[in-house]
């Protein structure tokens, strides 16, 4: 099969997400380039982008770096929350730079987000909306969709993916259900009543292509699933597809206690999100109901 695209560079692309984007892009690219803390025979440093930029040839770039927020082991203390900031921001700030320097920009730069960028209100939100900053995660995505801006005079189109909680098998929230759920441990977290907005891994991944390949998308496309879920719902879907009992609820107070005040909003709060602009594009889910994804995950 001839390639789509030569080379991809994807920061953070030994993490989950960037991992199945690294073998999805593999399939259809000449070569794949990781950039990563760590410099091996086949993955730059971050280092080596600044001193040297992207490599030659490079079409597509993509960023989905970033210090895991919901490191329970973590404590929320400012040094943690600087290096959150810094492992989205300082990288995404690092690509653009090597793009703008270039001598041949790539045709695109895709850069992930979180939909934290939007209000846990219970209005609807699409990417049509602008959500001024109204607490730290909505900040942070704020500054690390900004960190992305390209010169004007730079033609590389630029894709911002406003992710929901990924899920899939390797790691994230799945993964860390997976053990309480199969010992009957399963249940809803907080009140339950809290959006969830989701997307199951393939359907990310499948998304990232659609966006390096369709010259026509560009902006903001929200990652979520167009089907508007609670917590309670994606834990009876969950419960279902394992054929468990989800009777044990986490109450609020031991969220917080493990995460901190600021951090749980991130589990005890969530927005209402559609896709509207990815559906206006054409974009086909795989898994559009949660009962389907969790089936085929469990
Ligand atoms: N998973 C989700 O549900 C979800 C939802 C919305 C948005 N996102 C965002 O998507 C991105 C990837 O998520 P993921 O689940 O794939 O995370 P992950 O598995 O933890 O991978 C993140 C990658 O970021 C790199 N990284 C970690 N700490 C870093 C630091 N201090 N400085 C620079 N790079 C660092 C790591 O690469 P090296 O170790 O090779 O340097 C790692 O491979 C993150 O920015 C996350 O916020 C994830």
């Amino acid at each position: 099969m001839s390639s789509r695209f030569a080379t991809v560079v994807i920061g953070g692309g030994t993490g989950f997400i960037g991992n199945r984007l690294k073998n999805a892009f593999a399939a259809i690219s000449s070569k794949v380039v990781i950039v990563s803390r760590n410099a091996t025979k086949d993955r730059m440093s971050w280092t080596d982008i600044s001193k040297h930029g992207i490599p030659e040839n490079t079409e597509v770039v993509v960023n989905v770096a970033g210090l895991n927020v919901l490191n329970p082991m973590q404590r929320w203390s400012s040094d943690f929350k600087t290096n959150v900031i810094l492992s989205r921001v300082e990288t995404t700030k690092i690509l653009a730079d090597a793009i703008s320097k270039c001598n041949s920009p790539p045709k695109v730069f895709i850069t992930i987000s979180g939909v934290n960028y939007y209000q846990p209100d219970g209005k609807e939100y699409t990417e049509y909306d602008r959500v001024p900053v109204f607490d730290f995660f909505s900040r942070l995505c704020k500054d690390w969709e900004e960190a992305g801006n390209l010169p004007e005079q730079i033609k590389t189109r630029r894709v911002i993916i406003r992710s929901g909680v990924v899920l899939g098998n390797e790691s994230g929230m799945i993964a860390t259900m997976r053990l309480p759920f199969f010992a009957g441990l399963g249940g809803i977290v907080g009140s339950g009543k809290q959006f969830m907005p989701w997307i199951h891994v393939e359907d990310l991944t499948r998304m990232f292509l659609f966006a390096a390949s369709n010259e026509k998308v560009k902006g903001v496309l929200n990652g979520v699933s167009p089907q508007i879920i609670t917590n309670s719902e994606f834990t009876k879907a969950l419960g279902k597809a394992m054929n468990r009992p989800t009777l044990i609820p986490l109450p609020e107070f031991a969220v917080k206690l493990v995460f901190g005040n600021e951090r749980s909003d991130m589990i005890l709060k969530g927005a209402k999100v559609k896709p509207k602009r990815v559906l206006d594009l054409g974009f086909e889910y795989k898994y559009e109901k949660i009962e389907d994804a969790c089936k085929q995950l469990v």
